[in-house]
């Protein structure tokens, strides 16, 4: 057996173990294997479809049902911007812009080096501080412009 197959073997037995290979608990045994590997491996998805004992197509649902979870290699640090309209008016779409240009990506992508991935979302329910902008789960309000290349450069 290749290396890099066992090593796939054996992490994933690794969360399935530690979640009993209940099957009802297949979110949360997703939500770890993302973050093992930043995204959901094809391979990996395999591996633990074989596992538990379901159907691909069923982890695939899953997999794809959620925002949270990617079937496309990501990048260390997820920047989200929030498009909603409370943050929109408050100037947004010029915030993401800046954003795009600082990274040279749009939404959905993620740069070569892999060190961010850029999505957008739709109102995280803090509207009275927008701009709002999340890099790793962590909030920045009242984002302006010029704020947003010193936030990034805070993620190595
Ligand atoms: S619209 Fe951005 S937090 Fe609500």
């Amino acid at each position: 057996m290749k290396r890099e197959v066992r090593q796939i073997k054996e992490k994933v037995n690794a969360i399935l173990d530690n979640y009993q290979r209940d099957r009802g608990l297949l979110v949360s045994i997703l939500q770890d294997i993302q973050v093992e590997y930043n995204y959901l491996p094809k391979d990996v998805l395999i591996e633990n479809s074989k596992g538990l004992d379901v159907a691909l197509s069923q982890v695939y649902s899953v997999a794809t049902f959620f925002k949270a979870f990617s079937l496309k290699p990501r990048g260390r640090h997820l920047v989200n911007v929030c498009l909603g309209t409370a943050c929109h008016v408050r100037g947004a779409a010029r915030v993401l812009e800046t954003i795009e240009r600082e990274l040279g990506i749009k939404p959905g992508e993620t740069t070569e080096d892999f060190k961010y991935t850029l999505e957008t979302v739709n109102c995280v329910g803090a509207c009275a501080l927008g701009p709002i902008v999340i890099v790793d789960g962590e909030y920045s309000g009242q984002t302006k412009t010029d704020k947003v290349k010193p936030l990034l450069e805070n993620y190595t």
